[in-house]
C-alpha cells in the first residue's frame, strides 16, 4: 500500500514535505513514527532549528496525543541517542513498581496468578517515567525551549485531529472496557468513530500545559501528581505522591557488540532487547545467510533454533539490574552464544522441552509504539514507548485525560507463569518495590565503517526483539531497501510456547511444508510488530522505512 500526501508551503523549495511510506531519500532529516500528525510535528521541529532530541521529545508528547493505545504520558520507555560524532547514551524511563508492591502481590490465597488483575486494574501500573524521561532527554541534548517542544502536542490535544481509519477502529472496539473500567469518564466515548472524526481532549491539553509550565513539577506534583493518587484511591491502586515525587529515569552505558562490518548500539537492561539482539546475531553470524536467502527453509530453521535458545535465557537471567545481577558480559561472551547453538539440527526441530536456560561459570512483555528520528547533523535517536497492553490498563486519570499503563504484567507475577506475551521469568524478573519489569523493547542504532547506518525499532510485546533482529538481517545480509525490509512478513518464536508464529506469506508453500516435516509447528499470525527506521545512505541521504502494517508515515525534509 501506498499513501503519499504533498504538503507544499509555497515559499522555499526547502520546504517541501513529503509524508511517505515509499522510499525517498532526504538530506536535512527525517521522522518515522506510527501517526501522520505526530511525524509532521517531528519534522516542523527540525525545521525550526531543532535537532533529533527535540524533535523526539514533541513527537512523545504529540503521539500521547494522537495516537492513546501506546504514545503516552502516563507509561515509559527507553531511548538510544547516537551523537553525530559518535557518542552514544541510553535513557531509561521505563515505569517503576511502587513501593507498596509485593512479590506475591498478583497470587490468590493459594498462591494462584489472579487472572487480569495485572493488566486491567488500578494495580496494573507502574510509576510512569515517560515524562520525567522526555525532561531528562531534553535538558541534555535539547536546543530548544522546552515549552516549544510541548507546545505542538498541547495545540493537537485542544484543536483536535482528525482519527484514522484504523484509530477509529480501535477506539469503537474498546468502548464497552472504556465505560466498564471508567465509570463516571467520558473519555472517548462515542456512538461509532469513523475515519475522519475530530479527536478533541482538553482534560490532557491542561495536563500537557502544566508539563510545559512545570516541567518535571507539572506532572510528579501538583494537581496531576494529585489526580493519578485520586485515581489509584478510587479503586485500590497504589502509587502515592511519594512514587511520583520519587520517580527518576536513568542513564545507561549502552549495550554495544559487533555484527560482522557493523556496530550495534542497543538498550540494556531492563530491557532483555539489546542483550537478546546481540545474543541472536551472535548465533547465526557465521552462516552463509545472505546466500541462502530471505526466508529461505536453511534461514527460518536457523532463526527459529537460536530465538528459542536465546528467550529460554531471557526467562532466567533478565530483570532490572538495579535489583538483580544480570550476567551481561557471560549472556554476550562469544563461547558461550555458539557453544548455545551445538545441538541444533539440520534434520529436526529442537523441542523446546528440552532447551534450557544455558549454564555458565560463576552463576547459578501488544501495543508500544516506536520512533526513529534523525537530524541534520546527523543526531540520531532511537525511542520505544509504551503503556504495555493496548491503551494499558484501559484506565483513565479522572480530570487528568491519559490513560495509565498496565506495565506491571511485564514482571513474572509467579515463577513459570506466563505474562500477557506468554513470556515466562523467575526471580531475576521477581515483582520488588521500586524495580523496573523487564521490557522487550529494543531501540537500536546499527554503525557501519563507523558511520551512522540505520535507526530501528518496533513495538510489539515479545515479538519486538525478534522483529528488529529480522529487520537488520533484511537490511545487512538480504540487501532489501528499508521499506521493503520494514515490510517484508516477520516471523517469530520465543521458546515457549514452542511454535513459530508467522504473518500471511511470511513463507512460500514449499518452506512451509519443509518446516513441518522437520517438526516445526506453524501458527498465523496477522500482523507482527510495526518497525519504524531511517537508512543512511552511502552519499549521507536518509530514508523511512515506515510500518505499512499501521498507520506509520516516514516525513522528510
Ligand atoms: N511492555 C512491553 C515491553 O516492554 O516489552
Amino acid at each position: 500500500m501506498k499513501r503519499i500526501t504533498i504538503a507544499v508551503t509555497g515559499i522555499l523549495l526547502s520546504a517541501l514535505i513529503i509524508l511517505t511510506q515509499s522510499c525517498t531519500e532526504y538530506k536535512k532529516g527525517m521522522v518515522v513514527c506510527a501517526y501522520p500528525d505526530a511525524s509532521q510535528v517531528g519534522i516542523d521541529i527540525l525545521k525550526r532549528g531543532g535537532n533529533a532530541v527535540d524533535a523526539a521529545v514533541a513527537v512523545q508528547f504529540a503521539l500521547a496525543v494522537t495516537l492513546p493505545e501506546a504514545g503516552n504520558i502516563g507509561g515509559g520507555g527507553f531511548m538510544v541517542y547516537r551523537a553525530a560524532n559518535g557518542d552514544a547514551a541510553t535513557l531509561d524511563f521505563r515505569e517503576k513498581a511502587p513501593a507498596a508492591a509485593s512479590t506475591n502481590m498478583y497470587l490468590d490465597s493459594v498462591g494462584n496468578v489472579k487472572p487480569d488483575e495485572s493488566l486491567y486494574t488500578h494495580k496494573a501500573s507502574g510509576v510512569p517515567g515517560s515524562v520525567d524521561g522526555m525532561i531528562e532527554a531534553h535538558k541534555k541534548y535539547g536546543k530548544l525551549k522546552w515549552a516549544d517542544v510541548v507546545q505542538p502536542a498541547i495545540e493537537l490535544a485542544r484543536k483536535g485531529f482528525k482519527v484514522t481509519r484504523l484509530l477509529a477502529k480501535d477506539l469503537n472496539n474498546q468502548q464497552e472496557t472504556f465505560k466498564k473500567l471508567n465509570p463516571g469518564k467520558k473519555y472517548f466515548i462515542k456512538d461509532k468513530w469513523g475515519e475522519g472524526d475530530i479527536l478533541v481532549q482538553e482534560d490532557l491539553a491542561k495536563t500537557l500545559e502544566l508539563i510545559r509550565d512545570k516541567g518535571r513539577a507539572g506532572f510528579y506534583e501538583g494537581r496531576v501528581a494529585e489526580q493519578i493518587v485520586a485515581e489509584m484511591h478510587s479503586g485500590n491502586g497504589l502509587i502515592t505522591l511519594a512514587d511520583l515525587k520519587g520517580y527518576h529515569s536513568v542513564w545507561r552505558a549502552p549495550i554495544v557488540g559487533k555484527y560482522k562490518d557493523y556496530k550495534i548500539i542497543t538498550m540494556p537492561p531492563p530491557s532483555s532487547g539489546g542483550i537478546a539482539l546481540l545474543q541472536l546475531l551472535g548465533s547465526v553470524e557465521k552462516y552463509p545467510l545472505s546466500r541462502w536467502g530471505y526466508n529461505a527453509d536453511s534461514t527460518v530453521r536457523l532463526i527459529v533454533e537460536a530465538e528459542r535458545r536465546v528467550y529460554a535465557d531471557r526467562s532466567k537471567y533478565l530483570g532490572d539490574p538495579d535489583h538483580y545481577k544480570v550476567p551481561v558480559d557471560s549472556l554476550l561472551n562469544s563461547d558461550y552464544v555458539n557453544k548455545r547453538m551445538q545441538n541444533f539440527s539440520w534434520t529436526k526441530a529442537t523441542p523446546s522441552s528440552t532447551i534450557q536456560p544455558g549454564s555458565f561459570a560463576g552463576y547459578e512483555s501488544d501495543q508500544t509504539t516506536h520512533y526513529s528520528i534523525v537530524d541534520k547533523d546527523g543526531n540520531a535517536v532511537s525511542i520505544t514507548t509504551t503503556l504495555n497492553g493496548s491503551f494499558g490498563s484501559k484506565i483513565f486519570v479522572k480530570g487528568a485525560g491519559f490513560l495509565l499503563n498496565n506495565e506491571m504484567d511485564d514482571f513474572s507475577s509467579k515463577p513459570g507463569v506466563p505474562n500477557m506475551y506468554g513470556l515466562i521469568g523467575g526471580k531475576a524478573n521477581a515483582i520488588q518495590p521500586g524495580k523496573r519489569m523487564l521490557s522487550s523493547m529494543t531501540p537500536t542504532i546499527v554503525e557501519k565503517q563507523g558511520k551512522l547506518y540505520l535507526v530501528v525499532g518496533t513495538p510489539g510485546g515479545s515479538t519486538i526483539i525478534t522483529s528488529v533482529f529480522q529487520t537488520i538481517l533484511n537490511v545487512v545480509e538480504f540487501n532489501m531497501p528499508v521499506q521493503e525490509a520494514v515490510s517484508s512478513p516477520r516471523f517469530h518464536h520465543q521458546w515457549l510456547p514452542d511454535v513459530v508464529y508467522n504473518e500471511p506469506d511470511a513463507f512460500i508453500p514449499t518452506v512451509q511444508s519443509q518446516l513441518k516435516q522437520k517438526g516445526y509447528e506453524l501458527k498465523n499470525d496477522n500482523s507482527i510488530g510495526r518497525v519504524d527506521a531511517v537508512l543512511i545512505n552511502p552519499n549521507g541521504s536518509y530514508e523511512g522505512g515506515a510500518d505499512p502494517r499501521g498507520d506509520d508515515t516516514a516525513a522528510g525534509w
